[in-house]
């Protein structure tokens, strides 16, 4: 049994299937390779109507690190930017290598208080992979108006489970593999105007050329004027299995999914004792827990000493109730 999304997602039968497909084509040499980059096109369209923004401002990628070390150069020398304490490194690190950067970390809970009067930005995730705990977004919206402070979501955690609106942010980091059970290898940047005017597209390659297939190779430089000119030229396989587990997601729909996760998070909440919360991902202090889930056979995560599960689409009551069985609950 697996309650683990927030590794990595399971692939729903239809990406598992097209995955499966690509890798024969491949095997055996059998078809030329433009096919599987439409793919990626498909999937990039996907996620625009998912989060409810422009084509043009999503750029695609394959780790989060690679498109958030893009947009970090948008800040200027100096900016101070404030980060959650406990935020993931791939938000964290491509900061802190800009050491031109006055970089500050915060406790998550005054995030928002902290985008004060001279923080030029703030970086942080949308929903914590170590507590599960959702950002107050409507607070780090409200206090980045209020300063004009570049903000930098990344919803690695969130996009898949939680309706979010990514025009209501200067960019959304997404990776593919977790909520949106894609294969590793895919992940989405959507940027807005104000930084994508000051962004160094430092990885640009032929795919973040204006037309793609007129940028094979030669001068001048031609890229992409919308947010294209961020893609990394796509490893294939991962988007062919991508664009197919979108799809599923935007059928089912991510309000009946939030529901869906959030009804077994809070079920499992509710069988070891929590308040109910707002997130599908249960961080908890269950001493020998992670031991008798291993020995029953259901993969889990430890994230800070304490016993993390995350509820998706592929789980159901049975399997809660099955979890809190093993852990004597
Ligand atoms: C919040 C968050 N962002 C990003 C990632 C993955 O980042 P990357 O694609 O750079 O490996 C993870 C993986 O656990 C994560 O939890």
């Amino acid at each position: 049994m697996y309650c683990n999304t927030a590794s990595y997602g399971l692939p729903p039968r239809p990406a598992w299937e097209a995955l499966q497909s690509a890798l024969d084509e491949w095997h055996g040499g059998r078809t030329s390779w433009e096919h599987w980059g439409r793919s990626t096109e498909a999937a990039r369209a996907s996620f625009a109507r998912l989060l409810d923004v422009d084509i043009g401002r999503v750029a695609v990628g394959s780790t989060v690190s690679e498109l958030i070390g893009s947009v970090v150069t948008a800040l200027p020398a100096e900016a101070r930017v404030v980060v959650p304490d406990v935020e993931f490194t791939s938000t964290l690190f491509p900061l802190l290598v800009q050491r031109r950067l006055d970089v500050r970390t915060v406790p998550a809970a005054r995030l928002a208080d902290a985008i004060a009067e001279g923080v030029e930005a703030v970086a942080f995730s949308a929903v914590q992979m170590s507590t599960g705990e959702v950002a107050d977004l409507d607070a780090i919206v409200a206090a980045a108006e209020g300063s004009g402070a570049i903000t930098l979501c990344d919803a690695t955690q969130a996009v898949g489970w939680l309706p979010l609106q990514a025009d209501r942010f200067d960019a959304v980091a997404c990776g593919g593999y977790k909520w949106l059970m894609s294969p590793r290898g895919s992940a989405f940047l959507t940027v807005s105007d104000r930084l994508l005017e000051r962004v160094v597209p430092h990885s640009a390659g032929w795919y973040a050329g204006e037309n793609v297939h007129e940028s094979y190779f030669g001068p001048p430089l031609r890229l992409a004027s919308s947010a294209r000119r961020l893609d990394l030229s796509p490893a294939w396989f991962s988007w062919v299995g991508t664009q197919p587990a979108l799809e599923l997601i935007e059928r089912i729909g991510i309000p009946a999914i939030h529901a869906h996760d959030l009804s077994l998070a809070n079920r499992f909440r509710a069988g070891i004792g929590l308040e109910p919360s707002d997130s599908a991902i249960v961080c908890a202090d269950l001493p020998g827990g992670a031991e008798r889930m291993e020995r029953a056979g259901i993969i889990a995560a430890v994230r800070g000493g304490r016993l993390r599960t995350s509820w998706h689409l592929y789980n159901d009551e049975h399997d809660v109730d099955r979890v809190l069985d093993v852990l004597d609950r």
